[in-house]
């Protein structure tokens, strides 16, 4: 009896020990939760025995229960099998949709001894929900881990939680987009910019136009350097196949991350001009360009041919992404070729156009431009998004615009009843340089937006007015390539960046503090590390004055 008791005692002890040991989840991750509130009861302990139960049925639900196996176990080593179930039983974790949660992103973990639930209003708020939970586990292999008891609930402030990513300036093949794309759902985040034309590349297969990838899509070298005068002389380029983009958006679409294409125009052509030099005022010749800038020659505005040939383009575009918006650029549309050239002139007379004090008539026939445009995709159930510059254009309220060049044309446009998405250059273009210091960088555009810059952007003016407020629905950092040639350069642009961007993206100011954030970054990156993803590892650690 006594050697029972013994051995009882010894049992308990070992018992006790071992979960002492248990590592344990830590909810506290990037971006914080609204509400982490302890519940009375004892720990999960998640060690593979475990399912992973989901709504039977539900094919989203089912790619969600299989994307959370996926994360455990890279993360942890635990494989945890998933099943379709009409009502899970104790014991496992279930994914449940919960209609009657308040916004469509939100989500709600319960974790009790017994069970973990992950509770959305939809697919995509159970999906954060997972991000949560796997961001809270911690990294290695692993005979089991502690979850706490508690309710983490999640919900972000801005719809359109955005990144760019510029393939035009370097070309970078579909798993590196696919990557890019993982990492943006570590982060909460549910849109992709993807420039794709630009005056260095066409990137886009155009069945109508196959000269817009063939010849379009290759430049004979790149400058060196920040526009030096020495040019590689190495033919350069590459563009996706209209398959492959078919991939990449079904790939984002199960991390319900929306892409949004950005076709630039009528600026930013030169690609295409070189392709279809009829498509030009002068007529060209023209060559794939092979420096960084603005270029003066832009889409002639006096050809019908031009108007079809943007409107051919956009159908086929329109039906490889399902996007309500389609980026139509805009910005940096220089204009002397249309005030030499006769045919545009001529627009301008027939369409009986007269500049203004403010706006010269070159303006405004880009603003007619821009609206054809805007019907055309209205016609079709879409929307455009233009860069700032369509606010000096007389353009209709209904373009979103995205505010670039500051927060100021943003405000301004949020004022005209536009809806805004904020990406000025400080500090949200990650092809800046993170530091001042930046001798041992890795060539960047120039500028500083350091960690700190980011995380402390707020989106929302202060000075804004009330109705005003409303329209601005989201923000984004951009990357441009022009420096960028390889994947983990990329990396290294965006984190750990992106954090400090999921933050202004999902938390309320008053829930923002920098030094928390900075507590909680490393476990982040050792996420990173995990994937064997590159990061500015200076950033966890420099002070930022
Ligand atoms: C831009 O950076 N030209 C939008
Ligand atoms: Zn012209």
């Amino acid at each position: 009896m006594k050697r029972l008791a013994i051995i009882l005692i010894i049992a308990a002890i070992a018992e006790i020990t071992a979960l002492a040991q248990t590592p344990q989840a830590d909810y506290r991750v990037i971006p914080l939760p609204d509400r982490i509130d302890g519940i009375k009861d004892n720990v999960f302990r998640l060690n593979g025995s475990q399912l992973i139960d989901y709504p039977k049925g539900n094919r989203d639900m089912e790619r969600n229960a299989l994307l959370l196996s996926r994360y455990i176990e890279e993360q942890t080593g635990l494989h945890l099998s998933t099943r379709p179930v009409i009502k899970g039983d104790a014991g496992n974790i279930s994914l449940v949709l919960d209609a009657t949660m308040d916004n469509d992103e939100g989500y709600r973990i319960t974790v009790r001894s017994k069970s973990i639930e992950v509770c959305g209003k939809t697919p995509a708020g159970v999906f954060y929900g997972i991000q949560t939970l796997r961001k809270s586990l911690p990294v290695g292999c692993f005979e089991a881990v502690a979850l706490p008891a508690a309710q983490v609930v999640g919900c972000p402030q801005f719809g359109y939680r955005g990144m760019h990513l510029d393939c035009v300036r370097h070309f970078f093949g579909v798993e590196t987009v696919k990557r890019y794309i993982d990492i943006m759902a570590l982060h909460g985040m549910n849109r992709l910019h993807w420039h794709l034309t630009d005056d260095q590349g066409w990137r886009i297969e155009i069945k109508k136009y196959p000269r817009l990838a063939e010849v379009g899509g290759w430049r004979k070298g790149t400058t060196l350097g920040h526009n030096s005068p020495v040019n590689d002389g190495i033919r350069y380029g590459g563009y996706y196949t209209q398959e492959e983009i078919r991939d990449i958006v079904r790939y984002a679409a199960d991390r319900y991350i929306t892409i949004i294409p950005e076709i630039d125009m009528p600026g930013h052509m030169v690609a295409a001009l070189t392709a279809y030099p009829e498509l030009g005022c002068t007529g060209g010749p023209y060559e794939v360009w092979g420096m960084w800038g603005v270029h003066d020659d832009i889409l002639c505005m006096g050809k019908d041919h031009t108007l079809q040939f943007v409107q051919d383009v956009l159908d086929e575009v329109m039906t490889l992404f399902p996007s309500r918006y389609i980026h139509i650029g805009g910005d940096e549309a220089p204009r002397v070729r249309w005030e030499q050239c006769p045919l545009c002139q001529q627009r301008i007379s027939d369409l009986g156009i007269h500049g203004t004090d403010n706006k010269s008539a070159e303006a405004l026939l880009q603003g007619w431009f821009t609206t054809r445009i805007q019907d055309y995709l209205s016609k079709h159930g879409r929307s455009i998004i233009g860069w700032d510059e369509l606010l000096g254009c007389d353009i209709a309220p209904s373009a979103t615009i995205m505010s670039w060049r500051g927060a100021e044309p943003g405000a301004e446009g949020a004022k005209l009843g536009h809806d805004v998405i904020m990406s000025p250059v400080g500090p949200l273009y990650f092809d800046y340089y993170q530091t001042s210091s930046t001798w041992n960088e890795p060539t960047a555009f120039g500028g500083c937006n350091t960690l700190k810059k980011v995380y402390d952007f707020e989106p929302i003016p202060t000075e804004l007015p009330e109705a005003a407020r409303r329209h601005i629905i989201g923000v984004q950092a951009n990357l441009w390539t022009e420096y960028i040639t390889c994947e983990p350069q990329i990396q290294y642009q965006v984190l750990p960046r992106m954090a400090a961007l999921a933050e202004v993206q999902w938390l309320r100011p008053a829930d923002k503090d920098y030094d928390d954030f900075l507590a909680r970054l490393p476990h982040l990156v050792d996420i990173y590390k995990r994937y064997g993803w590159t990061y500015r590892a200076k950033s966890l650690t420099e002070k930022d004055e």
